[in-house]
């Protein structure tokens, strides 16, 4: 079975997307059969995984003569993720790609009997072919994020090391709290990272150290340091580990895929 893990915080530019986008690829290198899920309509990890947005939204186009296949439409319930998943350059990766249709799709997701549920419906179907899936959320407390909490077992959840990290933390965990004990019993805190860390600014320390006395032994041994190959890889449509393996953030990204080996395989 797969071990399934949401990147989510509802504060936006956290690093979400850079960590699963990183996340992913390293552990595909570790050799694990891993399945990254775009589950936020702004499709950052599509596009930072080299695939062509622009050709996946061709079929949006009112004289389309192809069907839509992303997660907009795993999330109508008209096709399961088979068909979506895309393979990567890299071995051991796939991507399940989304557009920014997806958003259209919570309204009618609303009115839906399984909404709630219909992303884990459509994993249940495909994880027996993966050791990891990685989703991607948006930055929001939607029912797409709800959707992915209630389809993982862990929360991996990003902080950046500035000023208001914390903010909406605690409504996000209030979020944790509710589909824990309604709808998904096996979820977990995974950990906290702390992201884009500088340890020559005391503002860097110091939110960290906040963080630290918030979530004790749940904050990530690893810290990702602000690092301009990290923001330079998503423009190549690359991974940072693809792009300079040798950078500061390429080598943060491959110490906390060790860490997040080490607490799942307990
Ligand atoms: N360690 C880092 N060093 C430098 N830049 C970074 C780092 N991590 C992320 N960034 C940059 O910061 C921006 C926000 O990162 P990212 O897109 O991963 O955040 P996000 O939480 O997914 O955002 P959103 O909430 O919009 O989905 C991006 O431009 C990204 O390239
Ligand atoms: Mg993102």
């Amino acid at each position: 079975m797969a071990k399934v893990i949401c990147v989510t915080n509802q504060k936006g530019g956290v690093g979400k997307t850079t960590t699963a986008v990183n996340l992913a690829f390293y552990l595909a290198k570790e050799k694990y059969r891993t399945l990254l899920i775009d589950f936020d309509p702004q499709g950052n990890a599509t596009s930072g995984m080299g695939v062509d947005k622009a050709a996946l939204e061709k079929a949006y186009e009112p004289d389309s003569k192809v069907p839509g296949c992303s997660m907009t439409e795993v999330m109508l319930g008209t096709i399961g993720l088979l068909p979506v998943i895309q393979e990567t350059k890299y071995k051991n990766l796939h991507i399940a790609p989304t557009t920014p249709q997806l958003a259209n799709t919570e309204v009618e997701l609303a009115k839906d009997k399984q909404r709630f549920t219909r992303l884990r419906e459509a994993v249940k179907m495909i994880e027996g072919n993966y050791d990891y899936i990685i989703i991607d959320s948006p930055p929001s407390l939607s029912l797409l994020t709800v959707n992915g909490m209630i389809t993982a077992e862990y929360l991996l959840l990003p902080v950046q090391t500035e000023f208001y990290a914390m903010e909406g933390v605690s409504q996000l965990l209030e979020t944790m709290k509710l589909v824990k004990e309604r709808l998904n019993p096996k979820l977990k805190l995974l950990g906290v990272l702390a992201t884009m860390y500088d340890k020559r600014t005391s503002l860097s320390i110091q939110v960290l150290k906040e963080v630290e006395k918030y979530f004790k032994d749940k904050v990530f041994k690893t810290t990702i340091p602000r690092n301009v190959r990290v923001a330079e890889a998503p423009s190549h449509g690359v991974p940072v580990g693809a792009y300079d393996k040798f950078s500061k953030g390429a080598k943060a990204y491959r110490d906390l895929t060790r860490e997040v080996i080490s607490r799942t395989q307990k």
